[in-house]
């Protein structure tokens, strides 16, 4: 058979270069729209329907005749990249694409096939595979709808959580992920070499966000945190991106109120953005937005909780006052109420060092967490001791040398204020508004137990 050669008709007029995001705008011109073939139909010799992938959207296009009799046509693959030239045009009724229109194809290059047969990429990794294969082919497995679709609205988030921080006059900082102190204990440090000097991953950037007060008012950051977790559970990240807000001359109350704004606040701009509110409703159909207030509950209430709903501890005995509530029995509760929960004044035995104690009771903290049906925690936070000699005594009580918290520390000296703040778990927000099992799909490349590849 005669082999077809294809020529730009040079008597057309020349096409722009879009992106398929602005599709709908440009309809009726002659554009050229390059890709990653996404979807691929043979129809019969004389048509071929590509579905176009660049990041921005899918684009339906038609190939006929000699278009798609071509030796790259006739040997086309998915995943092989192409730039395509000719008009796109509204579909007739009766018919459906994305953005209800296709590119009819007068011209098109193939710029990079890719394999096919068995060394084809879905061969290597589709919706069956085992979990292993799904993180090991990861930079693959990015190209699919959903994945995509979940960094899309990951994006959008970030977003949002600045925009609020900014509309509020938070100032946003960059705190160093190397330190030498710990912030939540030295369990789930991560130790490193640091010019044959001990150095950690930071845990938490709080300390740094507590000692920009003084000079920059009201401020946050959203950088990675890290924690050797011993934990392998569906929700913790051995990296995860933190936003953490801190705040001066305010109350617990003040402090719950912010959180529940500021979660909302996230939501409604989020929803505000036509393409991730569609990517909500169609990766969890039925998202509500949670209605405010959000139930206040104190920790001796939920430990009270668990017993009247006989949520025990696995050689069945009831959690008592003074124990941490681990995530199943957590978890239980929280999707039993079934919306989101500030849970608040732990006990200071199992809280963090810096924890302000309640005035009403010592025994008590002024802590909180905000927990998620469906995740659980999303948020920590506290106020923050205030007081210099309570500081000193904190540090002994937790057998922490004080020397190099000394910076910290001197934050109680030169001026010290009432103030507090969080930290919520970017991945666990994510999970939670587009109802995913595990945090890990909620991450570029998620960092756990035993993996920091690709
Ligand atoms: O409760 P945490 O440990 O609190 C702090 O680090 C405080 N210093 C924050 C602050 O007050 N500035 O962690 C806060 C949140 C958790 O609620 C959770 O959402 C997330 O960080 N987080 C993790 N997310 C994924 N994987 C892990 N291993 C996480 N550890 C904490």
């Amino acid at each position: 058979a005669k082999q077809v050669v294809l020529t730009e008709d040079a008597s057309l007029p020349k096409a722009t270069s879009i992106k398929i995001r602005n599709g709908v705008a440009n309809r009726g011109k002659r554009v050229k729209v390059s890709g990653w073939v996404h979807r691929l139909r043979v129809q019969g010799k004389n048509m071929t329907f590509i579905i176009l992938r660049d990041g921005t959207g899918y684009l339906q296009c038609v190939l006929t005749d000699n278009l798609c009799q071509t030796y790259d046509a006739l040997t086309l693959t998915l995943e092989s990249t192409v730039t395509v030239y000719g008009v796109i045009n509204e579909l007739p009724a009766g018919k459906t694409a994305a953005d209800n229109h296709e590119l009819t194809v007068d011209y098109w290059e193939c710029l990079g096939k890719a394999p096919g047969g068995e060394h084809a990429m879905s061969n290597k990794v589709n919706e069956n595979s085992d979990p292993s294969v799904k993180y090991d082919l990861r930079h693959l497995v990015l190209r699919e709808e959903k994945a995509s679709n979940i960094l899309k609205v990951r994006s959008e988030v970030m977003k949002a959580f600045r925009s609020y921080f900014d509309g509020e006059g938070y100032v946003e900082v960059t705190p160093p992920a190397l330190v030498q102190t710990s912030v939540e204990g030295g369990s789930t440090l991560f130790e490193l070499n640091y010019y044959n000097e001990k150095a950690y991953l930071t845990q938490s950037s709080q300390l740094y966000l507590e000692t920009c007060l003084p000079s920059l008012g009201d401020v946050y950051c959203l950088v990675g945190s890290y924690r050797a977790e011993k934990s392998h559970t569906r929700r913790h990240l051995s990296e995860f991106t933190h936003c953490e807000a801190e705040m001066a001359f305010i109350t617990f109350d003040d402090l719950l109120d912010r959180l529940e704004d500021m979660i909302c606040g996230v939501i409604d701009s989020v929803l505000a953005h036509k393409q991730s509110a569609d990517i909500v409703y169609k990766l969890n159909p039925n998202f509500k937005k949670p209605e405010r207030p959000f139930l206040r509950m104190d920790y001796s209430d939920a430990i009270q909780y668990l017993k009247d709903n006989d949520i025990k501890k696995e050689d069945g005995t009831f959690y008592e006052f003074g124990e941490d509530i681990p995530e199943a029995p957590e978890r239980a509760m929280t999707d039993k109420i079934g919306r989101p929960i500030l849970l608040c004044r732990f006990p200071v035995e199992i809280k963090s060092f810096y924890m302000k104690r309640c005035p009403e009771n010592l025994r008590l903290t002024e802590s909180v967490d905000v927990l998620m049906p469906g995740v659980g925690e999303i948020v920590g936070g506290s106020m923050r001791i205030s007081d210099l000699d309570e500081l000193m005594a904190a540090y002994k009580r937790e057998s922490l040398d004080p020397s190099p918290y000394y910076w910290f520390t001197d934050q109680r000296k030169y001026g010290t204020a009432e103030h507090g703040g969080f930290g919520l778990g970017l991945e666990r927000y994510v999970a939670w508004l587009l109802n995913l099992h595990t945090v890990r799909d909620a991450c570029l490349y998620p960092r756990f137990t035993g993996r920091a590849f690709p």
